[in-house]
């Protein structure tokens, strides 16, 4: 019988798209390498997908087919996730400057305190608490601290609800991993991405950005704004849309399983918790490549021009590496631990921030005295992630 924490977070997939979460359900039964002509060829098989993401010469993340395509043709070529070779090489380094521990400790410690501490107190006063709405707050907040956006206290709501739906809206684009957008989708995509960038370009000509973010350090190495304006944008749209959809179903997946009482009892599993929970919703279910040229990887054969997709749903799912694997269980050993976050020189450049923000999130609730029961739920609909857009917790007496 399937768990009811995977009935749970299949009903999102259902709500966003029900072909998409079909798709990965069958195909992810037909063997390690699918071909399913039309769409791409399908990875089910961790080895695989780690040997093709360790060589991006061959499976480029800018060739047809490929999510960067998409990206360029709406932000432009310097957007990072959709550059190979040297320029991306380089560019990364540079970020990974950036993106120090010192400078994820920052981030983490800054906007977050007085809304932790507002979570704190509610659940603790048995208040229902719509635990999808304070992550958009979070989430924002937090990105925007990233990338250095201060904002005026009376403008922040507006803004952040502004920020969270532009994120959401320029990715639905890519929803369903088309190879083009239309002229339309192409011009409608574009302008989304011209309103978020005016909120960028706020961030970077204010002379009080905090000093270790992102737009303050690019802006001190002499970069300008339109040089980085695509980068920090997949950024921003990153930070945003994975953590203000992915934490939610994080939390909604350990109280559905029923450990939760486990993780308050022991708060010291709490990275366990957060990883297989990680694994479970793979918030980023899959991601795209394009071949460049013939390879063989074992006995698969990838061909020029084709499109491969990851499908990171399946393979922290696969029954051979994760028995019972559609079930939550904190006290499973992961031997992919990081995959969810990809692999090789793409692999995510916010998955300490991501980690931190989990950590001091799910911390609070791991630290309250009793168990928490969800209300109601509400499911989004034909975004890139899918995500509840409503998630009510309260504590049980
Ligand atoms: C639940 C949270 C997250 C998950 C599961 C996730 C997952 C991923 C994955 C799988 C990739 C690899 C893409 C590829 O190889 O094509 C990636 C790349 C990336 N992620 Fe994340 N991510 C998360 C949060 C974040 C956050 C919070 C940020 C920003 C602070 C971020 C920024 C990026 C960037 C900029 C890249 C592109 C890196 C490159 O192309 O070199 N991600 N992410």
């Amino acid at each position: 019988m399937t768990a009811p924490e995977t009935r749970a977070d299949a009903r999102l997939y259902f709500a966003n798209r029900p072909f998409v979460h079909g798709f990965y359900a069958v195909t992810r039964r037909l063997g390690p390498v699918v071909r399913v002509p039309g769409i791409g060829t399908i990875v089910n098989d961790a080895e695989v997908a780690r040997a093709i993401l360790a060589t991006p010469a061959v499976f480029t993340s800018s060739g047809p087919g490929s999510f960067g395509i998409l990206i360029t043709e709406v932000l432009g070529p310097r957007a990072l996730i959709n550059m190979d070779g040297a320029a991306h090489r380089n560019l990364k380094q540079e970020l990974a400057e950036v993106f120090s521990p010192r400078y994820v400790a920052a981030v983490a410690g800054a906007a977050a305190g007085p809304r932790l501490a507002a979570l704190d107190a509610a659940l603790r006063a048995g208040k229902s608490v719509d635990f999808a709405a304070f992550m958009r707050d979070y989430g924002c907040a937090m990105a925007c601290e990233l990338i250095g956006l201060r904002l005026d206290p009376a403008d922040e709501a507006a803004a952040f609800a502004d920020i969270f739906h532009l994120a959401t809206e320029i990715m639905a684009f890519a929803g369903t991993a088309p190879r083009r957008l239309s002229l339309a989708q192409s011009s409608a995509a574009k302008a989304l991405a011209a309103r978020l960038a005016t909120h960028i370009a706020a961030g970077y000509a204010r002379a009080d950005a905090p000093p270790q973010s992102l737009t303050a350090r690019l802006r001190d190495q002499g970069a300008a704004f339109e040089t980085v304006r695509d980068m920090v944008t997949v950024v921003l749209v990153g930070a945003v849309e994975l953590i203000v959809y992915g934490l939610p179903r994080a939390l909604a997946v350990i109280i559905d399983s029923g450990s939760l009482p486990a993780l308050q009892a022991d708060p010291a599993r709490l990275d366990a918790a957060i990883d297989e929970a990680l694994r479970l919703t793979t918030p980023s279910n899959a991601i795209l490549r394009s071949v460049a040229a013939d390879h063989a990887i074992g006995r698969h054969r990838f061909r020029r021009g084709e499109r491969v997709i990851i499908a990171f749903r399946n393979i922290l799912r696969d029954p051979a590496l994760f028995p019972g694997g559609d079930g939550f269980d904190m006290t499973r050993t992961n031997p992919l631990r990081r995959l969810v976050f990809g692999a090789g020189p793409h692999a995510c450049l916010g998955a300490a921030l991501t980690l931190a923000e989990m950590r001091q999130v799910l911390g609070v609730v791991a630290a309250l005295p009793s168990p928490l029961a969800i209300g109601a739920r509400a499911r989004n609909r034909g975004k890139l992630y899918p995500g509840y857009t409503r998630l009510d917790v309260r504590m049980i007496e």
